[in-house]
C-alpha cells in the first residue's frame, strides 16, 4: 500500500524513525521490500534524479508497482530524493510520488525559501508533501568551507519552515553523504535538533547522510580487491537519539552500495569461471534484505507495520 510520507511521519514522530532507502534497480527493489516485510516495518523508497536517469523513471515506477503486488502487505511511501525544481514538478505531476524533496540548499537563504515555496504551492495543490533542506551537508555538497558554515542555524530553520511552508526539513547537523564521513570523531550536533524541536514541536526533521559504513563490510570489500581507505560512517547508536529529537526519516543509501560491492567483489573473486550474473544478484537480494531488516531494528521501525497500517486506514 502506497501511503504519504506525512502519514508515516505522524506515526513515527518522537518515537522512532522511518528508514528512507534509495533504489536504482530490480535487485535493490526486491531486497528492500523483502527486508521490510521480514522486519515488519513501514518504509520510504527514495528515488534520486540519477536513479530516474539510470533506470528510466517509467521502469522504476513499474518495478515499484509490481513489488507492491508481490508484497501486498508492504506499507510505504515513494519520495524524490534531492530534487531540483524541474524534477520536483515532474514527480508531482506523475501522480505516483507521495512526496518530493526540493534541495535548494546551495542557494542563498531567500532564494532557497522562494524556490521551496513555489514547489510547496504546486505539491500541496495535489496533496503531496515537500521536504526541504537548509544548511549544507558534506560529500556531494561539500564545496562550502569555513568555520562550521554548513550546519543549519536553528533561528533560520524556524523562519525557513514558517515562510516556505515545507512539511519536513533536512537539517545539516554534521553528517555527510557517501562513505567518508567524520574525519576525527562523530561530530553530530544534536543541539540543533533540540533547538528546532523546542520551537517547532511535532514538525518532522530528516537526517541525511546516515549510513554507518560498517567496518566489517569495508574490510570484506578491501579483502576482495577493493580500495576503500579511511571510510567511516554514522554510529548506529545515534539513530534512536535522533528519532527522539524529532527526526522521523533517516536516509540510508551508501550502506546498500557497500553490500552490493561486497557481494559482487566476493562472487567475482571466488568464481572467476562463472558468468551467470543472476547468481550474485540473488545473493545481493538476500543480503540486502538482511541489511535492511537490521537497519529497521536500529531505527525502531521494525514491528511497526500493523500500527502504521491502522493509522493510515483509520
Ligand atoms: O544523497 C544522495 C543519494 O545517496 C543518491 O545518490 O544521486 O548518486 O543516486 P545518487
Ligand atoms: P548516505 O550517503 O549516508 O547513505 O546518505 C544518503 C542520503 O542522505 C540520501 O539522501
Ligand atoms: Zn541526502
Amino acid at each position: 500500500m502506497i501511503v504519504t510520507t506525512g502519514q508515516l511521519s505522524e506515526v513515527a514522530y518522537g518515537g522512532f524513525a522511518i528508514g528512507a532507502y534509495n533504489i536504482n534497480n530490480a535487485e535493490q527493489t526486491m531486497g528492500l521490500f523483502q527486508g521490510c516485510m521480514d522486519s515488519q516495518a513501514p518504509f520510504i523508497i527514495q528515488i534520486s534524479k540519477g536513479a530516474r536517469a539510470y533506470t528510466d523513471k517509467r521502469l522504476l515506477e513499474a518495478m515499484i508497482r509490481a513489488a507492491a503486488e508481490i508484497f501486498p502487505d508492504a506499507v510505504f511511501a515513494v519520495h524524490l530524493d534531492h530534487g531540483d525544481e524541474e524534477t520536483c514538478y515532474d514527480c508531482i505531476d506523475s501522480g505516483f510520488f507521495s512526496s518530493v524533496m526540493i534541495d535548494a540548499s546551495h542557494e542563498e537563504f531567500e532564494e532557497n525559501i522562494a524556490i521551496t515555496k513555489r514547489v510547496v504551492d504546486r505539491a500541496h495543490a495535489v496533496g503531496i508533501s515537500v521536504e526541504a533542506e537548509l544548511g549544507v551537508l558534506g560529500g556531494v555538497e561539500e564545496d562550502v568551507v569555513g568555520d562550521n558554515p554548513c550546519l543549519t542555524d536553528p533561528d533560520e530553520a524556524v523562519e525557513f519552515i514558517d515562510r516556505s511552508g515545507c512539511d519536513s526539513l533536512a537539517a545539516a547537523i554534521g553528517t555527510s553523504h557517501g562513505a567518508y564521513k567524520f574525519e576525527g570523531g562523530q561530530g553530530i550536533h544534536f543541539d540543533i535538533l533540540d533547538d528546532i524541536k523546542a520551537r517547532k514541536p511535532g514538525f518532522p526533521l530528516v537526517m541525511h547522510g546516515s549510513s554507518s559504513v560498517p567496518a566489517d563490510e569495508v574490510a570484506r570489500i578491501n579483502a576482495a580487491g577493493g580500495k576503500l581507505v579511511g571510510a567511516a560512517g554514522v554510529d548506529v547508536k545515534q539513530y534512536m537519539p535522533a528519532a527522539k529529537r524529532g527526526v522521523a526519516k533517516i536516509n540510508i543509501d551508501t550502506d546498500g552500495r557497500l553490500v552490493w560491492t561486497r557481494v559482487h567483489r566476493e562472487h567475482l573473486t571466488a568464481t572467476p569461471d562463472e558468468i551467470d550474473f543472476r547468481k550474485p544478484g540473488k545473493t545481493f537480494i538476500a543480503e540486502y534484505a538482511k541489511f535492511i531488516a537490521s537497519r529497521n531494528e536500529l531505527l525502531g521501525s521494525a514491528g511497526q507495520l500493523e500500527a502504521t497500517r491502522a493509522h493510515v486506514t483509520a
